[in-house]
């Protein structure tokens, strides 16, 4: 599930009570099941919110502090909410090797965010990932599912105005 800014009221005590649901699954407290409770987590809510770490933290009875420094050791973890387009980059060798990291940079230069985050405006978020499968088309991106391959630093600038243009375009047909 993806979880956009602004959730209305009732939404976010729908989404309370699916994690207390979520939590009640794992009856043994303490650290063993941490990780898998904050992957079921991320994945019901899109990411892991001040809200959630607080309850798992009363439930697993482990301090939220800790529970902190522990999920931002795993890349797999997210503490803001997905953009309207989430764009993965594959960290893979693959990609590695033919520039992806050059590519993350010009992400995060045109976006103004670093991995893991996301625009102020909610638009675009980036999450770094290990490989996508596609290695053959390195180095790749996707937005929301849409694969974008041998992509190169114009590449990106192109994208990223299609996506703004589009966003521009369905506002103004509100
Ligand atoms: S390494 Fe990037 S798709 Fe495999």
């Amino acid at each position: 599930m993806i979880a956009y800014f602004s959730a209305p009221h009732k939404e976010s005590t729908m989404m309370h009570d699916a994690i207390d649901r979520l939590l009640e699954r794992f009856p043994s407290k303490g650290k063993e099941c941490l990780i898998q409770v904050l992957q079921e987590v991320q994945e019901l809510e899109g990411y892991l919110s001040d809200q959630s770490i607080r309850k798992v933290s009363e439930y697993l009875t482990i301090p939220a502090s800790r529970i902190y420094s522990i999920a931002t050791f795993y890349d797999q973890f997210r503490f803001t909410p997905q953009g309207r387009y989430h764009i993965r980059i594959c960290r893979g060798t693959a990609c590695h090797v033919l520039g992806s990291s050059t590519i993350l940079g010009e992400l995060e230069k045109q976006l103004g965010i670093t991995a893991g985050n996301t625009t102020r405006s909610g638009m675009f978020s980036l999450e770094v990932v290990s490989c996508m499968g596609a290695c053959s088309l390195s180095p790749v991106i996707s937005i929301n599912g849409t694969f974008y391959d041998h992509v190169t630093l114009a590449k990106i600038r192109d994208i990223l105005l299609l996506y703004r243009n589009r966003e521009e375009g369905e506002n103004g047909r509100d």
